[in-house]
């Protein structure tokens, strides 16, 4: 009795098979064997990629200040009733998907409360983590405060940021949406760290987007006319005058 025999496989041709004693098979062809181990492989590494993007997108999102509703709002769940709210959805998202990391420009979204200012700046953040990859965030102004002032107390969080981590960060990620300026900044030690982000931001050119209640004049001591004049710099000025959304919705 033979251990081996000839075989022809189709896409290899001739082989000789041998048989394994214990089990009693035959071998197979080893081109057909490699090229099932190459495409196993193949597909080890393309899942391993998408697991690390999944890995890159969660930890975007993570760290993006996004919550809630927040993570939902998108350009296209924006309802545009009025040709204003068209123009401003327009604008907002031809920044989003246009905008560089360098080119020093900045949007403002100005109006009052509901009218979709937030919802707006969310999706900016969204449309930069999501369908560019770069990170975004988007911060109140108090929440601003709040990060800043949990860096200062002895009993800090060994891993939580410091505070120069903090104005590191927010002075450097692709796009910073400052939502809710108009209250936050209340002490002359807030306004240096929050001109300390703004100038950061402002020597690479990075993009920022303020929102805000207040009109832009009045902005101007809030955040103290040093950041005031930086985010001014080749900003776009969009009003938001239409009626709440909120109240809409009563
Ligand atoms: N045009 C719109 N289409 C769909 N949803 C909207 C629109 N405008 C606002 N909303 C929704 O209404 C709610 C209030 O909007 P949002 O929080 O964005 O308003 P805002 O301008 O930031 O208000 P405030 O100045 O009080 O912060 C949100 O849930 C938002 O998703
Ligand atoms: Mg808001
Ligand atoms: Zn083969």
């Amino acid at each position: 009795m033979t251990d081996t025999r000839k075989e022809n496989c189709p896409i290899h041709g001739d082989y000789s098979a041998r048989v394994n004693a214990e089990t009693g098979r035959w071998t197979r062809c080893w081109g057909c064997v490699e090229a099932e181990i190459q495409a196993q492989e193949a597909q080890d590494r393309q899942r391993e990629k998408a697991a690390e993007a999944g890995q890159v997108l969660a930890q975007l999102l993570d760290s993006s200040g996004m919550e809630g509703r927040m993570l939902r709002a998108s350009f296209e769940s924006y309802e545009a009733r009025t040709p204003a709210q068209a123009a401003v959805l327009t604008a907002c998202k031809a920044f989003a998907e246009s905008v560089d990391l360098d080119g020093g420009r900045n949007l403002w979204l100005i109006g009052p409360p509901g009218t979709g200012k937030t919802h707006l700046g969310s999706a900016i953040v969204s449309h930069l983590i999501r369908e560019r990859g770069i990170p975004a965030a988007i911060y109140s102004a108090r929440e601003i405060v709040r990060l800043l002032r949990a860096t200062w107390g002895r009993n800090r969080d060994e891993d939580a940021e410091t505070e120069s981590e903090v104005i590191d960060r927010l002075g450097e990620i692709g796009l910073l949406v400052l939502d809710e300026v108009g209250v936050g900044f209340d002490k002359e030690a807030e306004r240096t760290q929050i001109l300390d982000v703004i100038d950061r931001r402002y020597k690479l050119g990075r993009p920022t987007v303020v929102l805000s209640n207040l009109h832009a004049k009045d902005v101007k001591p809030v955040l103290g006319p040093r950041a005031f004049d930086r985010l001014r710099d080749g900003a776009e000025m969009h009003i938001c005058a239409w009626e709440s959304h909120r109240k809409e919705n009563r």
